[in-house]
């Protein structure tokens, strides 16, 4: 079964590339739970379940853990800070109803002690769960001044995203560094709201820029950090919805090889004609890879675009937009959760 499924991702993950555009290809995947021996636990705040916090949850997982241990989470709002610990591996971290579970906290100025979710390990699974930072979200009913205000910091290897929500105004995912597969996810913000050195796949995500908040400022979708050009790390958008208010730009780089890809996404007017930023690295422009490929929409036009945006063969564009970019040895498969393409 497990030989079967892998071949077929690579497969189909060829006929995906080809067919791109295509969505109801894209769309038309399913997760498969794997017959594995992972034990559960429930967190409920009214006391019916194992535990009343989800940081309780967290800390009764043993150190060095080895086995997958899925902890559900009843619907609710939960008002704590949340993080796994590098040394907690195969936490399995699930909403018990798409949508319904939201982790709050307000924290703000520091990226590396104030996100609402922090997740260090790896093998690391989170789904069906909605992250905000309240500091400066919703931005319409808030009056607080913008700051940084992180909403999840994800610095373990081999993590996997699916169904989730992270919403906020500055920096609202720190997607640090390691191998990262976000699938079916909304990602809110305004201002370099997706950042860090991760080497990620953002796959059918909605991009939902809330640039309008910025009283005629342009925002950033992305502040990647790639700081050399060894380094196998980069942010790639497929088959993503990319819209919102206000203006911003696709990215500017954060560190001096920063690599953005947007492939196949639908994109908005909120995207200025420019499309690029390149910030404090004017002049090292060609050491930046910001590219789009198969993109369509009003902001997707490549006109006005700045000149120095690269352009990728073909063959770049699959190597680097394809699951391999992430996944060249099986680790997402051998997770609980499948993913079929
Ligand atoms: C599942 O784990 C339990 C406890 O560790 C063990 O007793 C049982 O044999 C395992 N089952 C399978 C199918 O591996
Ligand atoms: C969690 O609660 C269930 C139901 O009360 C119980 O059967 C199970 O043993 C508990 N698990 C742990 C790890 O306490």
């Amino acid at each position: 079964m497990v030989s079967f499924f892998g071949k077929t991702i690579v497969s189909f993950f060829f006929m995906g590339f080809v067919e791109l555009g295509n969505a109801r290809f894209l769309s038309d995947f399913q997760w498969k739970q794997q017959k594995m021996n992972y034990s559960t636990v429930y967190v409920d705040p009214s006391g019916r379940g194992n535990f009343s916090t989800i940081q309780s949850a967290i800390d009764f997982v043993p150190q060095i853990n080895q086995n997958w241990i899925c902890i559900i989470i009843k619907a609710g709002q939960y008002r704590e800070q949340v993080k796994i610990p590098r040394e907690k591996p195969y936490i399995y971290l699930k909403g018990e109803e798409n949508g319904k579970t939201i982790i709050t906290w307000n924290a703000h100025d520091s990226i590396a002690t104030d996100a609402t979710f922090t997740s260090e390990a790896d093998n690391t699974i989170v789904e069906s769960i909605i992250f905000i930072n309240s500091y400066n979200y919703p931005p319409k009913s808030n009056k607080n001044p913008r700051a940084v205000a992180v909403a999840a910091m994800i610095s373990g290897d081999k993590s996997v995203f699916y169904k989730c929500e992270f919403l906020g105004l500055q920096d609202t995912v720190w997607d640090v560094q390691g191998r990262h597969y976000f699938k079916l996810c909304t990602i809110e913000g305004a201002v370099d709201f997706i950042f860090g050195n991760g080497q990620s796949i953002y796959e059918s995500c909605t991009i939902s820029v809330n640039a309008g908040a910025l009283d005629g400022l342009v925002g950033y979708i992305t502040a990647q950090a790639r700081s050399n050009p060894k380094d196998g790390s980069g942010f790639v958008f497929r088959n993503c919805n990319v819209f919102g208010s206000g203006q911003t730009f696709l990215g500017r780089p954060w560190r001096d090889y920063a690599r953005v890809i947007f492939y196949g996404c639908s994109i908005s007017d909120v995207i200025t004609p420019q499309g690029w930023d390149a910030g404090r690295y004017v002049g090292k422009e060609k050491q930046l890879t910001f590219a789009e490929g198969s993109c369509k929409g009003m902001g997707s036009s490549t006109s006005k675009r700045v000149s120095w945006e690269a352009k990728l063969s073909q063959q770049e564009l699959q190597q680097l937009t394809s699951l391999s970019f992430i996944d060249n040895e099986g680790w997402i498969t051998k997770q609980p959760l499948k993913v079929l393409l």
